[in-house]
């Protein structure tokens, strides 16, 4: 499928987090604390509840229901009660300021940056 535009780059300010769907995927865009966009699967490992829904700390999004904090760069969960990580997906952004736009390929796995 390629990747999708879901949103844009202005509908995600630092440190929050956008549910959209791509492809038929629940994907939380979310902007950590430096700026940078990350795309995750926005469903806890754990338990079916939106990850878009938790916090944003740092590099990190924690599952409002029991506080497992997800890495936005490798899906791996820090700590119990989740031990699975979740899918990462890859993000590009294309366009400047205001008209910067987010695409999302759900089949592809993040380039290292
Ligand atoms: S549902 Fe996310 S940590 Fe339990």
């Amino acid at each position: 499928m390629g990747a999708l535009q879901v949103c844009k780059a202005a509908d995600v300010p630092v440190s929050s987090a956008l549910a959209v769907v791509v492809d038929g995927v629940p994907v939380a865009v979310v902007r950590d604390s430096e700026g940078t966009l990350h795309a995750v699967r926005d469903i806890c490992s754990h338990a079916d509840v939106a990850l878009s829904e938790g916090e944003v700390d740092g590099c990190t999004l924690e599952c409002w229901l029991h506080g497992s904090r997800f890495d936005l760069r490798t899906g791996e969960p820090s700590g119990p009660p989740a031990v699975t990580p979740i899918p990462v997906y890859q993000v590009i952004v294309e366009g400047d300021g205001d008209d910067a736009v987010v695409l999302v390929d759900v089949a592809a796995t993040p380039v290292p940056r």
